[in-house]
């Protein structure tokens, strides 16, 4: 227990100094992505936070204007352009973690049963969810791997588990968001393997019941923690990451989460 409090003090002196860790991370105008940039802002990391309309968002130029180590850059993850411009715009700088938080849902429940799919917004899910931090991965493996963390991460969903889709009062069929997560939790499982010989760590991580838009959009508004408790237990398992155990697919309280 100790040992665990001076590790962890080391660690923010460590991102406190001269040297101070990067994380870049997308979507991070509001929910969990704004709760991100504010505790990693807060730990004195350098933070690169992205959002599609920086100019339109208010809270998190409140941040920036805040903390001196926090920027902002103009990122839409279902643009490839735009990602590959950034990447090349971040030539040089090493990010110890790219933190894939963007993610839609793809409507209301009601528009993602048999009956009522649209397809066409299912491939906007699959952009964003999937694709998107596929694309980010490809494009920023050369400054993670300058890096000295090196750590690949991105927000999945509980939802996604095969194992846990069971009747319940609760079970909504969510197809859109479902099956985007799960193509996502596979593609960066696939990745750790493929990225480990570098030294590569990948995070598959998923937050748990959170009070956001996206909570409420999908109908489980009020059953959900705080940004600020999801965000404290990510953050927490983002640092315990190691080439090792790399591919896990995490809770927020640090339980393995079965595919
Ligand atoms: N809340 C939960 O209970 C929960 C549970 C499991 C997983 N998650 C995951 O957590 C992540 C964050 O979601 P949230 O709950 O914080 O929802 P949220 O409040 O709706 O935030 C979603 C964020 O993603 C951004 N975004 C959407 N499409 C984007 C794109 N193409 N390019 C860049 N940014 C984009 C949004 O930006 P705009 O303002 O531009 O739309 C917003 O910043 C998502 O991946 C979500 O699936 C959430």
């Amino acid at each position: 227990m100790r040992l665990t409090i001076v590790i962890a003090a080391f660690a923010a002196l460590a991102a406190t100094s001269a040297n101070a860790a990067t994380v870049l991370i997308t979507g991070s105008n509001r929910g969990i992505g704004l709760e991100f940039a504010r505790q990693y802002a807060a730990l004195g990391w350098d933070v690169i936070a992205t959002s599609r309309t920086p100019e339109d968002d208010d809270d998190l130029q409140a941040l920036a204007s805040k903390y001196s180590n926090l920027r902002v850059e103009s990122l839409d993850v279902s643009d490839h352009a735009q990602i590959d411009s950034l990447a090349a715009k971040l030539s040089g700088t090493s990010i110890d973690v790219l933190l894939n938080n963007a993610g839609i849902l793809g409507g209301e429940p009601d528009v993602q049963t048999i009956g009522s799919i649209d397809f066409d917004s299912m491939a906007q899910v699959y952009k964003t969810n999937a694709i998107g931090p596929m694309k980010m991965a490809e494009a920023f493996l050369p400054h993670v791997e300058a890096s000295d963390q090196k750590k690949i991460t991105v927000i999945t969903s509980g939802t996604a588990s095969l194992t846990n889709v069971r009747p319940s009062p609760f079970y909504k069929a969510l197809y859109l968001y479902r099956m985007s997560k799960t193509a996502i939790n596979m593609g960066y499982r696939a990745l750790s393997l493929e990225v480990a010989p570098k030294g590569v760590s990948v995070g598959i991580l998923a937050p748990g019941v959170v009070e956001t838009r996206l909570l409420q959009q999908a109908g489980y508004g009020g059953m959900g923690m705080t940004t600020e408790q999801s965000v404290t237990d990510v953050i927490r398992n983002i640092e315990n990451l190691n080439v090792e155990h790399s591919g896990q697919y995490i809770l927020h309280n640090g339980e393995i989460v079965p595919w």
